[in-house]
């Protein structure tokens, strides 16, 4: 039986995935109309990180809260790979249209950070 910090949790993974999903396939989506100098940044994709930063510090105050002790390095490194991307993103729009490198710069980093949640114990 879950209890109810687990749902709330629970609840929190969902929307930290959808959010990084989101980005994800939002980049993408850009690079064929980048290659024809036409690719932007979606306000969209700014949204979604912005999603991801704050899901991602309701998910550590549920950690604690569901008894558990969230790895801070592991946390404080993703961290900074996400306000790597926000930069990013914020440098590349001023420079519209985005060249299909910027767009990549994106997607590797979110990959890197994907890679770290999961393959970090
Ligand atoms: C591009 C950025 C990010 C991606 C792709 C990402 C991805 C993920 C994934 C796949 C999980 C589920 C696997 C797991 O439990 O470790 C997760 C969990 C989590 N993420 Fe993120 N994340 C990102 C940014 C952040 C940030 C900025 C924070 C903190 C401010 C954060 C805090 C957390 C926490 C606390 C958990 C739960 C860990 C646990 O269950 O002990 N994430 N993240």
């Amino acid at each position: 039986m879950l209890t109810g910090m687990e749902i709330v949790k629970g609840i929190l993974v969902v929307l930290h995935l959808l959010c990084f999903g989101a980005m994800l396939g939002i980049t993408i989506a850009q690079f064929k109309p980048a290659a024809k100098g036409k690719g932007v940044i979606p306000n969209g994709l700014i949204h979604c990180a912005w999603g991801l930063l704050i899901t991602g510090a309701g998910l550590i105050g549920t950690v604690y809260a569901a008894g558990g002790a969230p790895n801070n390095l592991k946390i404080a490194v993703k961290l900074l790979v996400l306000i790597a991307i926000i930069v990013l993103l914020f440098v590349l729009k001023k420079k519209q249209p985005v060249k299909p490198a910027g767009l990549g710069a994106v997607a590797a980093l979110l990959v890197v950070n994907v890679a770290l949640a999961v393959l970090w114990a």
